[in-house]
């Protein structure tokens, strides 16, 4: 009968009869599906897998060093990260559209993808994270169509892998039960959902430096204060963005003139309808005064008390 187990020792033998002597080529976002599909790979073949981990720069506080930590040092993976921070900010600079700034950073991930593909040799397979409700939302997918709503947002026209997708008859229940039985820490297989142009939406319009950092640390301590108050599985998605709005305020003798800051934290099934989050007012006001207190140049906080309709759950 089915268990989780059972299903592992499937998997690897699959795998290792699928790919033999040849090498997978993995593209690790730290989300729950490419982290659990890397594993179950992992697991399989060892050292045939090499997976590359792109840091745009949007990434959350700390989440480049606990792939790195998980991936490279714990499960020992080949796997190589790519500092690209310089190279999609100078792509962004000046762009405040949502769907140019999107669109940027999905082709200039793709990009950084191929260049590192590129210079590995020998690698036939493409290993995707895709579950049974991607195929069944998007009909029967090839190596050449990937659904943006992956965070890979496509292949380059001239790579030819095989892809393998290994999660393609689970549900994400079922992905994260695999990811624990593989030994993916919690913080990964019950990470929030994150959206792929990452904190790159959350800096309403422009997209600078500064304004990134306010992001990050606000993000951090959100997150940091939302664990301890044991809502974190309970919320569906929780982060901060940063409008381009300033406005006066006072501190200590001084008049300031500051950033305001929004929380958003939608209670959800599925994403696609959500409900604001009755966060307690007393968690709230200790979110508040620590994102004025500690993040540089944030003088308000706002609390998004809107549903999905009408609103989105990020802001642009
Ligand atoms: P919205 O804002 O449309 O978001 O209510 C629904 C869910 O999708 C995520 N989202 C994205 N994910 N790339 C992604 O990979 C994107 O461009 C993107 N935009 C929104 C959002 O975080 C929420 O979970």
């Amino acid at each position: 009968d089915w268990t989780m187990a059972n299903f592992i020792d499937m998997e690897v033998d699959k795998i290792r009869e699928q790919v033999g002597d040849r090498n997978v080529l993995c593209a690790l976002s730290g989300g729950v599906d490419s982290s659990v599909v890397a594993a179950l790979i992992h697991k399989a073949i060892g050292d045939q897998l090499t997976c590359i981990f792109v840091d745009h720069g949007l990434l959350r506080k700390d989440e480049g060093e606990t792939v790195m930590r998980t991936f490279r040092d714990q499960f020992n993976m080949n796997i190589i990260k790519i500092d690209a921070q310089e190279r999609f900010l100078s792509k962004l600079k000046g762009v405040s559209d949502p769907e140019q700034k999107r669109k940027i950073i999905g082709n200039e991930f793709i990009y950084v993808f191929d260049d590192e593909a590129a210079k590995l040799e020998n690698m036939d397979f493409l290993a995707q994270g895709t579950l049974y409700t991607d195929i069944v939302e998007s009909g029967t997918e090839t190596a050449q169509t990937i659904k943006s709503h992956h965070n890979v947002g496509g292949l380059p026209e001239d790579m030819e892998f095989q892809l393998i997708e290994p999660l393609n008859t689970l549900f994400k229940d079922e992905v994260r039960a695999l990811g624990t039985e593989l030994g993916v820490p919690d913080e990964i297989v019950w990470r929030q959902p994150f959206p792929g142009p990452g904190l790159g939406i959350r800096v309403l319009g422009e997209i600078t430096p500064e304004k990134v950092e306010i992001v990050r640390e606000s993000d951090a301590i959100l997150r940091e204060e939302i664990k301890k108050a044991g809502l974190d599985r309970d919320i569906w998605q929780y982060f901060t963005v940063l409008p381009d709005i300033r406005s006066v305020g006072v501190m200590g003798d001084a008049r300031t003139y500051d950033y305001a800051i929004g929380i958003r934290a939608v209670t959800s099934i599925d994403g696609m309808t959500s409900d604001w989050a009755r966060i307690p007012w007393d968690i709230l006001e200790k979110i508040s005064v620590r994102l004025v207190n500690e993040v540089d140049h944030i003088n308000r906080v706002l609390y998004d008390v809107t549903s999905k309709p009408p609103a989105t759950i990020e802001w642009e």
